[in-house]
């Protein structure tokens, strides 16, 4: 069975057939095509599938996807800027070397977003309580939190769209 769920995705409005047993992150992947948001343990453990849904970061995974209706969801294809320019969070991962294979990388993005979008300038355990649901298999978490330091960089220097 099949219900008609219409929602916002990254600044448009969306209407689209999907499965009752359906998830969020089935919907974005497979019947939308945001093939951005990653599955990894498909079980709430890992946030490779991190979204922003009504300006918090959710475990896709285990997001149904019909309690979707009428919300607002980001995904890593709405960060950029319409002429390509990375988000300064995008910009700072890529600086501080932060990531390898970047299966991980949407998810620490975007909950790297959904905490300075409420709070501009964290401090250490904020940022890192924060990442604590995203697994890097790669880096060692060193670069990533390393991109977040209130050292002048342009996170912390420009406003956080
Ligand atoms: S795939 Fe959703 S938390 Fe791992
Ligand atoms: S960069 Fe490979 S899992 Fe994080």
């Amino acid at each position: 069975m099949k219900s008609l769920i219409r929602f916002k995705l990254n600044g448009h409005e969306v209407e689209v057939e999907a499965p009752h047993h359906w998830t969020l992150l089935r919907l974005l992947r497979e019947g939308l095509g945001y093939t951005g948001t990653k599955e990894g343990c498909g079980s709430g453990e890992c946030g490779a599938c991190t979204v922003i849904v009504d300006g918090l970061s959710v475990n896709s995974c285990l997001y149904p996807a019909l309690e979707i209706e009428g919300c607002d969801v980001l995904t890593i294809e709405g960060l950029a800027l319409e002429d390509g320019e990375l988000h300064p969070i995008q910009k700072a991962f890529v600086e501080y070397g932060a990531v390898q294979c970047g299966y991980c990388s949407p998810g620490m993005v975007l909950s790297a977003k959904a905490l300075l979008d409420r709070n501009p300038h964290p401090d250490e355990e904020e940022i890192r309580h924060a990442l604590a649901g995203n697994i890097c298999r790669c880096t060692g978490y060193i670069q990533i939190y390393s991109g977040f330091e209130p050292s002048g960089h342009v996170v912390w220097e420009d406003p956080v769209q």
